[in-house]
């Protein structure tokens, strides 16, 4: 190994170590106010939705590891903003009406789950059917928000 390629190794394990001490919110808030969906749909929500788009996010070990943990806890807060489980009920009915469609669309796109968590979280992959029922709920759903 030349000795430019050792050092350069070097710094890299040395930077590794200092940014694993950078804190990171990982913090899972109260849920507040739950969507209230027909079992099947929750189940379907819970498992390929929630880690990223509620307060019931459960970090894995790599969560604690940078610059991982930073990825994940980014997708974590940005989720969260754009889209809650956690304080649904809260939310008027306008942006209900809005998420619920976005959702039927991302999801119909393949957009959510991202392909990247897929990739790790098998149990988020959606079958056709499952796409097809959250279609119908969400559906279902602004059939009762709307006029
Ligand atoms: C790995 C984390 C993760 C998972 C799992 C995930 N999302 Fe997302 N989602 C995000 C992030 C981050 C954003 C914001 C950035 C973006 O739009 O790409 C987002 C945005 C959205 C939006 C856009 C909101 C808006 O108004 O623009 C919707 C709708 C959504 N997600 C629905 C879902 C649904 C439904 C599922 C489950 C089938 C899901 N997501 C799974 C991370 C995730």
């Amino acid at each position: 190994m030349s000795r430019r390629l050792r050092a350069a190794l070097g710094a890299l394990a040395g930077l590794l170590v200092v940014v694993q001490g950078f804190r990171i919110d990982r913090t899972n808030p109260p849920v507040e106010q739950d969507v209230a969906a027909p079992a099947s749909v929750e189940a379907l929500l819970r498992h390929a939705c929630y880690n990223c788009h509620s307060h019931e996010t459960v970090w894995p070990w790599y969560s604690h590891v940078a610059p991982v943990s930073w990825l994940l806890a980014h997708d974590v807060s940005e989720g969260r903003r754009e889209l809650d489980f956690s304080t649904w009920t809260a939310y008027p009915p306008a942006r209900k009406i809005r998420k619920l469609r976005k959702s039927a669309d991302e999801v119909a796109k393949g957009k959510m789950p991202p392909w990247y968590y897929a990739l790790v979280h098998p149990e988020a992959r959606l079958t056709a059917a499952e796409r097809a029922m959250l279609d119908a709920w969400t559906a279902e759903a602004i059939g009762r928000l709307g006029p």
